[in-house]
C-alpha cells in the first residue's frame, strides 16, 4: 500500500481563500488585523519561523509589527513590549516566538498576554477555556493538525490516536481536542517514560509524532492503513543542501508511506498550517 500524502500547502491555500474573504468584509467596515510579534534573540529556527509569519501576514492583507529584541534583554522590558501591543489598538493578535532565553519566566510572559488577543492560544484563560470546550483562541499546530485530518475525511469518532510527545505547544493541546466531543477519538498519550512505545503506536488508527526526534518512528512502528500526522520539523545537517541541512520529520517518511493509509510529508504537511491557523486566529481576533 503506498499512502494518500495530505497536502499541507494545497488544503493551506484553500484555507487562505477563505480568510481573504473575511479580510475583504473587515475592510468593508474599515478594519485591517493587525498581528504585533515579538522575537527575543536569533535562534535560526525562530527567525525564521517569525519572518515566514510576516511574509504570510502581509500577503494575506494583516498589518504586522513587531520587535525584535537581543537574546539579553530582562524580563521587565520584554514585559513592557506586551504591554504596548496589549494598549495598541492597531494590534489585533499577539505572538511572543517560543522558547524564550532561560533567564526570562515564559509562563509569566505568555500570562501577560490580553486573552483576547492571545492568537496562539497559550494563555492559561485560553487553554483553560479549550480543556472546558468554550470558545477560545486554539493553538495553531494543533488547529493545524485537526483541519489536515478533517479536511482528509479521515474517521476519528472512536479512532485508536497515539500522540507522542507531551509539549505546552503541541502533544497537550492535541490530547484535549482529539478527545473532544466534536472530534471524538480515544487518545493515548506517549512520552520520553513510556515504555514499548513501538506497542502504543502500531494500535493507532491516527498517529501524532510530536517529539523533535528525526526519523524516531519506524514503518514497522505504524498500523498498515494509519493515518499518519507528522509535526516535526528537525534540521539534520546535508552536505548537498546550500543551507548545510534540510528538514526532517519525526517519522522514518519513505518507508512508512508504504504502509500508513495517509501520511503527512515533511516539509509540505503540518508546517504550511501553522502559519495559516495563525492568520485565521488574527482575523478571528480582528472580527470579535
Ligand atoms: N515556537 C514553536 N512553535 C511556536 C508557535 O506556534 N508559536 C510560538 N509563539 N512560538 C512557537
Amino acid at each position: 500500500m503506498t499512502a494518500k500524502i495530505i497536502d499541507g500547502k494545497q488544503v493551506s491555500s484553500d484555507i487562505r481563500a477563505e480568510i481573504h474573504g473575511k479580510v475583504a468584509s473587515l475592510a468593508l467596515k474599515g478594519i485591517k488585523p493587525g498581528l504585533g510579534v515579538i522575537l527575543v534573540g536569533e535562534d535560526p529556527a525562530s527567525v525564521s519561523y517569525v519572518t515566514g509569519k510576516e511574509k504570510a501576514c502581509a500577503e494575506n492583507g494583516i498589518a504586522s509589527f513587531e520587535y525584535r529584541l537581543p537574546a539579553g534583554i530582562s524580563e521587565a522590558e520584554l514585559l513592557s513590549c506586551v504591554e504596548k501591543f496589549n494598549a495598541d489598538r492597531r494590534v489585533n493578535g499577539i505572538l511572543v516566538q517560543l522558547p524564550l532565553p532561560s533567564h526570562i519566566d515564559e509562563q509569566k510572559v505568555i500570562a501577560a498576554i490580553r486573552p483576547d488577543k492571545d492568537v496562539d492560544g497559550f494563555t492559561p484563560i485560553n487553554i483553560g477555556k479549550m480543556v472546558l470546550g468554550e470558545d477560545c483562541f486554539v493553538p495553531c499546530t494543533p488547529q493545524g493538525v485537526l483541519e489536515l485530518i478533517r479536511r482528509s475525511g479521515v474517521e476519528t469518532k472512536g479512532a485508536n490516536t497515539v500522540i507522542v510527545g507531551r509539549s505546552n505547544i503541541v502533544g497537550r493541546p492535541l490530547m484535549i481536542l482529539m478527545s473532544s466531543k466534536a472530534v471524538n477519538a480515544t487518545v493515548t498519550v506517549c512520552h520520553t517514560a513510556t515504555t514499548n512505545l513501538a506497542a502504543y503506536c502500531r494500535n493507532a488508527d491516527i498517529l501524532i509524532a510530536c517529539a523533535g526526534k528525526p526519523g524516531m518512528i519506524k514503518a514497522e512502528m505504524i498500523k498498515p492503513g494509519a493515518c499518519v500526522i507528522d509535526v516535526g520539523v528537525n534540521r539534520v545537517p546535508d552536505s548537498d543542501s546550500k543551507r548545510g541541512y534540510r528538514l526532517k520529520g519525526d517519522v522514518d517518511y519513505e518507508a512508512a508511506k508504504e504502509v500508513a493509509g495517509w501520511i503527512t510529508p515533511v516539509p509540505g504537511g503540518v508546517g504550511p498550517m501553522t502559519i495559516t491557523m495563525l492568520l485565521a486566529n488574527t482575523v478571528k481576533a480582528a472580527s470579535n
